[in-house]
């Protein structure tokens, strides 16, 4: 049984007065709910402060992180190791955002890169696929997402993949209230299941895909219904402790 995992990507927004709000206002929301796991990935300099806070009320709330670089210390001006999210008690650790992609020019190949780095820390990579608007139109949606996959399955194995989670975002659903309709993220969750199936059933069987593109409370129910979105990843949404939290009891509801 795959369990769900609701989780917020807050991008480039937070104060510590924002984070100590939400985490409290998430907290209050979401005590009580069961049957699924909700991570937040706040900015990487407020991890400490969400260490702090979700510690002191005991939280069920999983922390996570938007980023990590490839190496482990030393002369590397700027960056952020494993180690180091591990220390403030990250374990969800999102790699191959589409904006990361974009502004960043991360290749798929570096990103899998990231994946392995991760797994060798013990961390949790919350790998992002999703095809652009120009792709989705042209009919290439599995095929962007098999080779973004493949970059990982095929240095690293399909059995990377376990303990990982699967982030499809398409990227024209991104921000802009165009949500991807339920019934066509499901097919492409069976698409990308399957393509994981071909090298192995049981990876595919267990491994966390969430769908990511403007899901919001209005829209939530209708994507968890389906049988192969186990989760979300929500931007926008996730910025406002009411709105995230029931999009975290939709996917409990659906799921149990
Ligand atoms: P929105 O929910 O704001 O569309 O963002 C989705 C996203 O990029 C999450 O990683």
């Amino acid at each position: 049984m795959r369990r769900p995992l609701v989780m917020g990507n807050w991008k480039l927004n937070g104060s510590k007065a924002m984070v100590a709000d939400l985490i409290k206002g998430l907290d209050a929301e979401l005590a009580g709910v069961e049957g699924v796991d909700v991570a937040i990935a706040p900015p990487v300099m407020y991890l400490d402060l969400a260490e702090q806070l979700l510690g002191k009320a005991e939280s069920k709330i999983l922390l996570g992180s938007q980023n990590v670089d490839l190496n482990a210390s030393g002369a590397f001006t700027g960056d952020i190791s494993p180690e180091m999210l591990k220390d403030f008690g990250a374990t969800h650790i999102i790699i191959g955002h589409s904006e990361r992609r974009e502004y960043h020019a991360e290749s798929d190949e570096f990103v899998a890169k990231k994946f392995a780095f991760l797994k060798e820390h013990g961390l949790v990579p919350v790998l992002c696929i999703g095809e652009s608007e120009a792709q989705n139109e042209a009919g290439e949606t599995v095929a962007v997402c098999a080779r973004q996959l493949d970059a990982v399955i095929d240095t690293q194995g399909v059995e990377a993949l376990n303990g990982a989670v699967i982030a499809y975002e398409p990227i024209w659903a991104i921000g802009t209230g165009k949500a991807a309709t339920a019934d066509d993220a499901q097919r492409i969750h069976a698409a990308i299941r399957a393509h994981i199936a071909a090298k192995s059933e049981e990876v595919a069987k267990n491994v966390v895909i969430q769908y990511g593109g403007s899901v919001k409370p209005e829209n939530a129910e209708a994507y968890f219904a389906q049988p192969d979105i186990d989760g979300a990843l929500v931007g926008g949404a996730a910025l406002v402790a009411d709105s995230f939290a029931a999009i975290a009891k939709a996917a409990a509801k659906a799921k149990n």
